[in-house]
């Protein structure tokens, strides 16, 4: 077999065999054939698509190329959670306490902040002492023990996933359905779970601009899943503005332990019980979703979610103080500049604009190498269809470690200034923002 034969095959709307794909995959995880002709195949999977057997051999062949994790000795149901990527998405952290409180146990191997969106791992390390880096065995140790553990994804999980998204990011295929979906269900599959909950982010400041596209995504994983034998459950939910009230690492980790004490931002919390309760059902925890809510607010009011999420930073090394006095804990901007916005009704956000915004005070990477500042960030005080009142609080407080007089903040300011269309409160609301309170758009199960 030779790749430029599996090239033509494909670029002619043929479907390869599973021994043709797997064979590829593994000359891609081998570094066996070079990248002009890896990156020939994506172009072609790109205009050819995949029909779902391909697209589950594909998957499984990506999932087998490095570590799948074995967590059977876990009597627990083993589910987890991936959000497509949102800015000002700490769900994660208290989601994952919370389910594991109610019996579901969550292996999760989440990922870094790059361009506008955060990192769960950056989050999480903004907590002296975190951290993310723990050999398999401790993390099979601990999802056992508290039912949760939290770390990064290392170089033996789904490493023809690392090439091939390389590759993808530089020939403009990362926008391929089939290919989007394998790269992240290789990935989740690796874990070891049982079952998953997707969170597909849908909007303006979203990877899926449209629900339609979101649904076709969708559906490709659940073909992935389904043949691979998990369960999956897709929710759909609005990107049209940030989540929650702040943007930055241990501004996030601060409202996601608002969160963890029964409080926080309205649609933080929305998110969090309908994930978590999406968990549940899949972990046989709830008979539900109305029953998984109400288990999930449970653990959040009555502390337990808290108190899981305390052992678990001790145990991957940080300082559990965090969950009482966050404050005191969490690395501190050296300044809090305010911003007050043009007094009017909220009528749209560009939230992509607001996180690259964050970005540029120090709470994100332009690239893989960059050192970012935990400290930095956004707290928002202006949603979606609030009016903001002449004279009043300021909207915007941005925090940084930059010197003052930093092209940066100026930069920064002018973006948080552009990311609000805001229109004269007097004049009626627009109709898309009637009675729009939740963020939960459609749930596939
Ligand atoms: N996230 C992934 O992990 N892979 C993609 O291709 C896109 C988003």
């Amino acid at each position: 077999m030779l790749p430029v034969q599996l090239i033509r095959k494909k670029r002619d709307g043929g479907a390869l065999d599973d021994a043709e794909l797997r064979q590829f995959v593994e000359w891609v995880t081998t570094a066996s054939i070079p990248d002009y002709q890896i990156a020939a195949m994506l172009m072609a999977v790109f205009f050819r698509g995949m029909d779902d057997r391909e697209l589950a051999t594909w998957a499984d062949a990506m999932t087998r190329s490095g570590d799948v994790i074995d967590l059977s000795s876990i009597p627990r149901a083993k589910i987890d959670k991936h959000s497509t990527g949102g800015v000002g998405d700490k769900i994660s952290i208290p989601l994952a306490p919370a389910v594991a409180a109610c019996g579901v146990a969550v292996p999760m191997v989440s990922g870094r902040g790059l361009g506008h969106t955060g990192g769960t791992l950056d989050k999480l390390e903004s907590i002296p002492g975190f951290r993310v880096d723990l050999p398999v065995e401790r993390f099979r140790e601990l999802v056992g023990e508290l039912g949760v553990c939290l770390i990064g994804q290392t170089a033996r999980i789904a490493p023809a996933d690392k090439k091939l998204y390389a590759l993808r990011d530089v020939t403009g295929t990362v926008e391929s359905l089939p290919l989007i979906a394998s790269s992240i269900m290789s990935k989740k599959l690796a874990e070891g779970i049982d079952g998953l909950v997707i969170d597909c982010k849908v909007g303006a400041g979203a990877f899926m601009k449209t629900i339609e596209r979101a649904r076709q995504l969708c559906a490709l994983m659940r073909t992935i899943a389904t043949r691979a034998g998990k369960t999956i459950t897709c929710v759909l939910t609005d990107m049209e503005a940030p989540i929650g009230r702040t943007i930055g690492n241990a501004l996030e980790i601060r409202e996601s332990i608002e969160v963890l004490k029964g409080g926080g931002p309205v649609d933080t919390r929305e998110l969090t019980h309908v994930l978590g309760a999406e968990m549940l059902v899949l972990g046989g925890a709830a008979r539900d979703p109305a029953e998984g809510v109400a288990k999930i607010e449970k653990a959040l009011s009555d502390g337990s979610a808290l108190e899981v999420f305390r052992k678990v930073v001790a145990a991957q090394g940080g300082d559990p103080r965090v969950c009482d006095s966050p404050g005191s804990v969490l690395p501190k901007p050296r300044s809090r500049d305010e911003l007050g916005l043009t007094p009017g009704r909220i009528v749209a956000i560009d939230s992509e604009l607001l996180g690259i915004a964050a970005l540029v005070l120090g709470a994100g990477r332009r690239t893989a190498e960059d050192k970012i500042d935990p400290s930095a960030g956004l707290v928002v005080d202006a949603y979606l269809g609030e009016v903001i009142e002449a004279g009043g609080p300021p909207s915007v407080m941005l925090q940084h470690s930059l010197p003052a007089g930093d092209s940066r903040l100026a930069e920064a300011r002018a973006m948080i200034e552009r990311a609000f269309v805001i229109q004269p409160a007097d004049q009626p609301a627009p109709a898309h923002l009637a009675g729009k309170s939740s963020r939960i758009l459609e749930v596939l199960r």
